[in-house]
């Protein structure tokens, strides 16, 4: 396992997962109590994310650390920036349950739980529009390097963007299938990239070395949702938070006024960011919050 590697939150890594589960809490108690919590928890595989608000709290700042702000353009995205995040990447649904009550059970007290959303996985990995997600990810040897941070007092630690989507999936599925891959980017039957995809597609809009930097990302994005409410939970971990944001912006039609034509067909309902600190002998390595 690369150095970097063996420092970070082992959840981050874990590919192909059949199941999940994405909590997310505000700060209700005592910060020192809240402390005492974090130091104390047992993570057992799942990643756990500090959001600004919480290191606010705790008196302790991490360069780089921001609140997700709401962004406004031709599309738009909402801001609910929470104290604490964990995410669990599972084999099953009910083992996912059982280390999602287990967690709350560790955090309650000065934690108190705003959205609790079980994941799953959909077919070979495709996300509720039927498309492949994940595709442009980095291959494992790479991941370390895009998404855990190599050096200073966070080394080993991450930072995540979060958001719950939901999908209109009926009027989505309702397009002929030329257009839905003019949509995504890729063609649906065989999950190519074609070149004469319109530069309003996601992956041109998200194209990750078509930025002045490439704009490298390591998605662990699940769906999540019934038959009545569905949608994707975006999770996507960088060692910057810029990276992500100049994405959303792009995305958002903040840099060139095109709107990726993806948001015309799912609308995120949440937005967070949390920093990830590194694991050491089993528990969260709190030296980044300075
Ligand atoms: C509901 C929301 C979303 C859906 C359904 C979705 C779905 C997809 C799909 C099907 C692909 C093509 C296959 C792949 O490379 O994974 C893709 C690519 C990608 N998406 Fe998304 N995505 C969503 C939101 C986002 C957001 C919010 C971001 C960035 C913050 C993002 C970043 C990317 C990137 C970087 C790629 C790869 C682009 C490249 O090939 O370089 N996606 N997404």
């Amino acid at each position: 396992m690369d150095g970097l590697q063996g420092l970070a939150q082992p959840g981050l890594f874990v590919e192909e997962a059949q199941a999940g589960h994405s909590l997310e809490w505000s700060l209700e108690g005592d910060p020192a109590a809240a402390l005492a919590a974090l130091k104390a928890l047992d993570p057992a595989g799942a990643v756990i994310g500090i959001g600004a608000p919480l290191a606010a709290a705790l008196g302790r700042s991490v360069p780089g650390l921001r609140p997700f702000s709401p962004l406004e353009g031709p599309a738009s995205m909402p801001a609910t920036q929470r104290a604490l995040w964990a995410f669990i990447p599972e084999q099953t649904a009910g083992a996912a349950f059982d280390r999602a009550e287990e967690l709350d059970r560790q955090l309650a007290g000065p934690f108190s739980l705003v959205e609790t959303l079980p994941l799953f996985r959909y077919r070979d990995g495709r996300d509720l529009t039927g498309y492949k997600d994940g595709t442009g990810n980095p291959p494992p040897e790479e991941q370390a390097e895009v998404a855990v941070i190599p050096e200073g007092p966070q080394a080993g630690g991450s930072f995540a963007l979060v958001q719950r989507y939901v999908h209109f999936r009926e009027r989505f599925n309702h397009l002929p299938e030329a257009q839905r891959d003019d949509i995504i980017g890729r063609r649906l039957s065989d999950n190519e990239e074609f070149d004469e995809a319109p530069e309003t597609s996601h992956v041109k809009r998200t194209d990750q070395e078509g930025f002045d930097e490439p704009a490298f990302m390591l998605r662990r994005s699940m769906p999540w949702g019934d038959l009545k409410a569905h949608g994707l939970l975006f999770v996507a971990f960088v060692a910057d938070l810029g990276v992500v944001d100049l994405v959303l912006r792009r995305m958002c039609g903040l840099l060139d006024e095109v709107p990726d034509s993806l948001l015309k067909y799912t609308q995120a309902e949440t937005g967070a960011y949390y920093y990830c600190p590194p694991q050491k002998d089993g528990r969260l390595n709190l030296a980044g919050l300075l």
